[in-house]
């Protein structure tokens, strides 16, 4: 089976078509293509996204997007009006993101998946932008890609990700923080969420505070990776904020000590602009304020996702949404779990498929379809709080 997936929550345009790969290990997709129209440049100017000016260029790049991800595949037709196959492409079904996101943006893919689906006489899957996220655990890994047609995926080349239920779930993205409970697929409940800011707006609003720009998330990490002092980075893995380092800036890592499994990351936006404030030679230390300010962050997710882990006893940590594409915490939360609970298995998406990208709307999409989990394209709907 093969899909096409369209995603256009916020600021990216893309599509993507994947494949469906069964294999006595389990099931997977394999990727075809994944295209993402980009709109940061164009946002960037204006210190975040603009929902207007976002929906706008949805417009001008969605059906370009779709064409180029069908050619890529080798799924699509020559013939085109506008960039749309007249005749349909070799696709089964498309799988498109429904919410949560920004309404406008929203509803430029939505409209269009329900056109194409009507126009090619294919069903449509639609899929929560949270659970596009988690899905790109389930991505399989082919060092070469191939066209439909050409001769049958070796399996023992195809890796599937090892995920055994029950897991818990850590997605973490420009909108959201989550801690949720997956039990097998389609059954996934939420456990945890950040109560004011999601731990990437967290980075965002951070990197405004320091003048690094948008979007906050690389920019902060990267000036903290220039941050060298062997001392401060051994204080931060021992997660002790309380240190006696004098000079050493010390930002709070909330609710890390709370009851429950949610989230708040507003005090510490405002604990670095208070920090700022008092300090008139912060400009000389950026590097070091966002070496805590990341580890911060970093210390509540790893925590927060470990207690949950013990308490639902699950086999298996992941992580996902753009907040994973961090370099330190795509290495600190395994190693924890290697140190503390040995015998999860941890996964976490590739690095092209943990910021938004229609791949993983394809495979969520695959995993819905193998349960003929489809909608009619008259009943889609956009729904810009939809929960998981
Ligand atoms: O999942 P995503 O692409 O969009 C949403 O669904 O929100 O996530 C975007 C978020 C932004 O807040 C961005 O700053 C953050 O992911 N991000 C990062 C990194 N790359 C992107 N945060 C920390 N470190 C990164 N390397
Ligand atoms: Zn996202």
């Amino acid at each position: 089976m093969t899909i096409l997936g369209i995603e256009t929550s916020c600021d990216e345009t893309a599509a993507a078509v994947a494949r469906g790969v069964e294999t006595r290990h389990g099931a997977s997709v394999e990727i075809l293509s994944n295209i993402i129209s980009s709109q940061i440049e164009i946002h960037k100017k204006y210190g975040g996204v603009v929902p207007e000016v976002a929906a706008r260029e949805h417009v001008l790049k969605i059906l370009p997007v779709i064409n180029e991800a069908l050619e890529e595949a080798g799924v699509g037709r020559r013939d085109m009006i506008n960039h749309v196959p007249t005749i349909a492409p070799a696709i089964d079904a498309i799988a498109v993101a429904t919410g949560p996101g920004l309404i406008t943006s929203l509803m430029i893919g939505v409209e269009t998946a329900k056109t194409l689906a009507y126009a090619w006489n294919i069903p449509i899957i639609p899929i929560n932008h949270i659970e596009g996220h988690i899905y790109a655990n389930f991505i399989g890994a082919n060092p070469k890609h191939q066209a439909p047609n050409s001769k049958q995926i070796s399996n023992s080349k195809f890796q599937i990700p090892n995920i055994e239920f029950p897991a818990v779930v850590l997605t973490v993205s420009g909108g959201h923080t989550l801690l949720a409970l997956m039990k097998g697929h389609g059954d996934i409940k939420t456990i945890g969420q950040t109560r004011d800011d999601a731990a990437g707006e967290a980075f965002d609003k951070g990197a405004k505070m320091l003048g690094l720009g948008y979007p906050g998330g690389p920019a902060i990490a990267a000036a903290a990776a220039k941050y060298q002092n062997p001392k401060h980075q051994i204080l931060n893995k021992s997660q002790a904020p309380n240190s006696n380092d004098q000079n050493r800036i010390i930002l709070p890592r909330p609710m890390l000590n709370s009851k429950n499994f949610d989230f708040s990351f507003s005090g510490l936006k405002t604990a670095l602009l208070y920090s700022l404030k008092k300090d008139k030679g912060w400009k000389n230390k950026i590097p070091e304020y966002c070496c805590e300010y990341q580890q911060a962050i970093i210390d509540v997710l790893i925590s927060k996702t470990i207690k949950a882990a013990k308490k639902y006893k699950v086999r298996t940590i992941m992580l996902a949404g753009g907040v994973a594409a961090n370099k330190e915490l795509r290495s600190q939360m395994p190693e924890t779990i290697k140190n503390k609970l040995p015998d999860i298995h941890f996964t976490l998406p590739d690095l092209k498929y943990t910021t938004d990208n229609a791949a993983m709307m394809a495979a969520a999409g695959y995993f819905k379809a193998r349960h003929k989990k489809f909608t009619p394209w008259q009943d889609l709907k956009v729904d810009c709080n939809l929960e998981i």
